[in-house]
């Protein structure tokens, strides 16, 4: 059996924190209103000159030293981002540059918010097809630049950082327990696209844009997708929600997070929450979540990890891990 087994994780958060009281002097805002709404007290912002690629070297770096690796163990870079640096090249052409790696290929992966668990289903199905053995697999984001800052009701749920898993190749003998990327499962649904979209790209009007979001339909749709999703992922496997011992939720909001958390019957100390920290860092959330968890001790080895996202487009995702 082939299984792509997570190797090492890191991440990376701009030294910059943008406090609700602080946004509460851009916008008509309150720290009350945002954190009882969506449970965030801070963000993570870039800063000038700091860009998606260089957000995604500093977490792919400590994932390396993490997975004890260097750059030229990897063949294989994929970064999932809305935020690249430029149209193209892709982030990960970039970011494989600046790691100084000439060999493998790279490139990006765009599913929003559900990029990273896109990509870790990407990276898992091109190991077990032989297309690669070593994957860095990022989720880096300068959302910060895609806000429109007089609009408070988008500005204030957004960060920007960066995480990264390194996925190998394992060769389990016969008998040997399972582990590893076990099952996933992605869907998404275009007819959402308007809910929650940036108003710019180079086809339509050659600017960047802003984030539009219609906040209370997209609360509508999350909690019934999200779970819709990890029992899918879970029906390929056998477990069951009890069998879990960790869920990563994408942390876009403490509601959401709360809601699928009690729908799918889990208690709320099995759910890693960095929301509160780091707002909603799109394709970076699942990757920073995981990160916090592992390097704090919470997820050991053996464990069984429910990564899940939802974002823009509506893409949507899960991916079920043995640690
Ligand atoms: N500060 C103060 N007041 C605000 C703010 C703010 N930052 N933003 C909106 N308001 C006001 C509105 O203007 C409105 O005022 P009005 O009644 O005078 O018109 C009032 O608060 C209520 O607005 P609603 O949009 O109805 O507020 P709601 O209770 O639905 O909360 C929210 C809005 C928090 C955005 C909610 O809809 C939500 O959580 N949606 C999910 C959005 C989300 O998480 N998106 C992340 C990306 S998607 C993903 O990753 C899954």
């Amino acid at each position: 059996r082939i299984r792509s087994i997570i190797r090492g994780v890191g991440s990376y958060l701009p030294a910059k924190i943008l406090t609700n009281q602080d946004l509460a002097k851009i916008v008509d805002t309150s720290d009350e209103w945002i954190q009882q709404r969506v449970g965030i007290k801070e963000r993570h912002i870039a800063a000038e000159g700091e860009f998606t690629s260089d957000l995604a070297v500093a977490a792919a770096r400590q994932a390396l030293d993490n997975a004890g690796l260097e750059i030229a163990d990897i063949d294989l870079i994929i970064v999932a981002t809305t935020t690249p640096d430029f149209t193209f090249p892709s982030a990960a052409t970039l970011v494989q540059m600046k790691l100084g790696m000439h060999h493998g290929f790279a490139f990006d992966i765009q599913a929003v918010c559900s990029g990273f668990v896109y990509a870790v289903t990407t990276a898992d199905s091109y190991i077990k097809n032989n297309l690669a053995r070593r994957v860095l697999v990022i989720g880096a984001e300068t959302f910060s630049r895609l806000l429109d800052w007089t609009d408070r009701t988008t500005c204030v749920l957004f960060g920007d950082g960066a995480g990264a898993v390194v996925l190998e190749r394992a060769d389990l003998a016969e008998g040997e327990p399972d582990r590893g990327v076990l099952a996933s499962a992605l869907r998404s649904d275009g007819r959402h696209w308007d809910k929650l979209y940036v108003d710019g790209g180079p086809s339509t009007t050659g600017t960047t844009g802003h984030v539009h979001m219609q906040g209370p339909e997209v609360f509508r749709h999350a909690v019934g997708k999200i779970t819709d999703v990890v029992y899918a992922t879970l029906e390929q496997t056998g477990f069951t929600v009890a069998d879990l011992d960790w869920f990563v939720p994408h942390q876009a909001n403490r509601r959401i997070i709360d809601g699928a958390g009690a729908k799918l019957g889990l208690p709320p100390e099995k759910v890693v929450v960095t929301v509160d920290r780091h707002a909603n860092t799109s394709a970076a959330s699942v990757p920073l979540a995981l990160s916090a968890a592992v390097a704090d001790g919470r997820i050991k080895t053996g464990d069984l990890v429910m990564l899940e996202a939802m974002g823009g487009g509506f893409t949507w995702g899960a991916s079920l891990i043995r640690w």
